[in-house]
């Protein structure tokens, strides 16, 4: 597991400050207006129905704001949200004993639900669907299915990885909803905020340098921001101007685009171990030392969504722009660089 400040992943020390920035309400929540304006409608619809709203999947990679979405649904709709995840639902016991405390109109938030068992999935389904639980009691011949009526409740799962997300599970969601990367401004404004919130004056040449450098990723930003505040009240003017930025940056190791050396040392390995590709995941994996998991979830999609590198069917190639960016020459012979 990586442990570099531009990994998207939730870490222990975010606890306070994701805590501390997450966006309470719609306004607060900047940017995904796709996403908002479907929620929004969806949210408006239930209650004047007075029901609570369908099943929500919700998935992007991490920390592009899934979990607060999540709690800013549970304050619109005015319901209790209960927090738990795919891998701390070990058992179809876990899973039956959550669902029989929830009380009507409660959301049940599942994190990581593709490390959802296929057990626990399958009382999850009638679940879902007729509010029913089945419990089996006893074993072998004598065992009973027993059928318990559950309260309405909503269901809100999140996953970084919809494609190990069984089509059965998924399938029974009301509507799924997929966040993207954010763009330059959405990242500027969040840092804004963010900076505010933190007590520090950040100027607009500060902001676009940390915003470029975040993967377009607000709890990156968010870390970096807090990184260049550091330097600005240790070694700065005690506000965070572009060479404060800058310098807080590059000592992280962190480019103008946001790769970080994790980031470089696959591209450069693709490059120079397997002559721009197209490389296996297992092959890359085995030759950087890092996880085939860790490399999907945290480098490849910011690497894919800079254009760095391309999935193929036969393995993964890095491009021409990452030739350019890294500084390296084009190989003379590969038919399949791009
Ligand atoms: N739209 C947004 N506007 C402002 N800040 C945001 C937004 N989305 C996320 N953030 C900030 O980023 C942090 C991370 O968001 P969140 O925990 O919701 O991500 P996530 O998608 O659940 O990540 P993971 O996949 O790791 O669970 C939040 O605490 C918040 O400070
Ligand atoms: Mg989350």
């Amino acid at each position: 597991m990586s442990s570099q400040t531009t990994d998207p992943k939730f870490k222990p020390e975010d606890r306070t400050l994701d805590q501390a920035l997450r966006p309470k309400t719609w306004d607060e929540y900047i940017g995904q207006d796709k996403v908002k304006t479907n929620l929004r409608i969806l949210i408006e619809a239930a209650k004047r129905r007075s029901e609570p709203i369908d099943h929500l999947l919700l998935y992007g990679p991490a920390g592009l704001g899934k979990t607060t979405l999540a709690y800013i649904i549970a304050r619109e709709m005015q319901a209790n949200i209960k927090i738990t995840s795919g891998p701390a639902i070990e058992k179809v016991g876990d899973l039956a004993s959550v669902l029989t405390n929830l009380n009507a109109q409660d959301i049940l938030f599942i994190d990581e639900a593709h490390r959802l068992n296929k057990m626990v999935e399958e009382i999850l389904y009638p679940a879902m669907e007729n509010r029913i639980l089945h419990i089996i009691i006893g074993k072998g011949p004598s065992a009973r299915t027993l059928q318990l009526d559950l309260p309405p409740f909503t269901l809100i799962a999140a996953s970084t990885r919809i494609g190990l997300l069984s089509s059965p599970l998924r399938s029974r969601f009301g509507a799924t909803f997929r966040l993207d990367f954010y763009n330059k401004q959405d990242i500027e404004k969040i840092l804004e905020r963010s900076s505010q919130l933190l007590g520090i004056s950040c100027d607009s040449d500060a902001l676009e340098f940390i915003a470029k450098s975040s993967r377009f990723t607000p709890r990156v930003a968010n870390r970096l921001l807090k990184r260049a505040r550091d330097y600005a009240q240790v070694e700065g003017r005690g506000y965070i101007d572009k060479a404060a930025a800058q310098k807080a940056l590059g000592l992280l190791e962190i480019d103008h685009q946001g790769l970080e050396p994790t980031d470089r040392k696959l591209l450069e390995a693709i490059i120079k171990k397997f002559n721009g590709g197209p490389v296996g995941l297992q092959a890359l994996a085995a030759s950087t030392s890092e996880e085939i998991e860790t490399i999907e979830d945290i480098y490849e999609p910011y690497l894919m969504q800079l254009g760095f590198l391309q999935r193929t069917p036969r393995g993964r190639i890095a491009t021409r722009l990452a030739y350019d960016h890294l500084g390296l020459a084009l190989p003379l012979e590969n038919p399949n660089l791009l």
